[in-house]
């Protein structure tokens, strides 16, 4: 806490300096600039000693990678809100209102992909899929597994449905991730068929969802 408060004195005593020897009022615009840019300006222009400006630094960078993450999360999801909020909008006749959760949609995918690749959090493809894998895997192994659960205790129908959809679909993810994970130098095109209901995919097209029941002309082919 002492080092925080003493790292915004800095900051800001060195912005006064700043503004003082380049006669630059200080303007909304410095004020923006993140705390790692401001730490820059300040370890250049006072005379406080250098090691504790470099641990100060590296706070820093360790709070902006959590910010970084914080932020991939919310804009992923307010991508798929607007999504939702696109497709109720595209019901009531909206259609300008719909077009506009759409575009905005995108754009927070733009926000989101970002954020998530200055995180460090894109590897090489295999990596990728190993990451992918795990998640998947805590998915259907400990996640929705008790939230199933819970939904069934607590009465309700719906969410319970919706896990267990969620919960088959996730194993079957995790096994397709885990092949193309084993065949990665495999180079014969792959078509996969998606089930708009829960979520299954599959190598080809069933005669009906194994999960759902829905039937096999239904599934959107990649
Ligand atoms: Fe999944
Ligand atoms: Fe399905």
């Amino acid at each position: 806490m002492f080092m925080y408060v003493f790292s915004i004195g800095l900051i800001v005593a060195a912005n006064i300096l700043y503004s003082h020897n380049g006669g630059i009022i200080i303007s909304n615009n410095l004020l923006k600039k993140t705390k790692t840019e401001r730490k820059t300006r300040a370890t250049r222009r006072n005379c406080f000693g250098r090691s504790v400006i470099l641990e100060e630094s590296t706070m820093k960078e360790e709070k902006t990678l959590n910010h970084l993450m914080a932020a991939f999360a919310g804009e992923a999801q307010a991508n798929r809100k607007y999504l939702a909020y696109a497709k109720k909008a595209e019901a009531e006749g909206k259609h300008n209102v719909a077009k506009l959760f759409r575009v905005t949609a995108e754009a927070e995918t733009i926000h989101a992909l970002k954020e998530f690749e200055l995180a460090g959090k894109v590897g090489s493809t295999s990596e990728n899929l190993q990451a992918a894998i795990d998640g998947e895997t805590y998915e259907f192994k400990e996640m929705y597994p008790e939230f199933f659960s819970v939904a069934e205790e607590e009465g309700n129908k719906a969410a319970a449905r919706a896990f267990k959809f969620a919960l088959e679909a996730e194993e079957v993810h995790a096994k397709l991730f885990q092949e193309a994970l084993d065949n990665l130098e495999e180079t014969e095109e792959v078509f996969y068929y998606l089930c708009p209901v829960c979520g299954n995919i599959e190598r080809s097209i069933p005669e009906k969802c194994f999960i759902c029941q829905v039937p096999g002309e239904k599934f959107i082919k990649y």
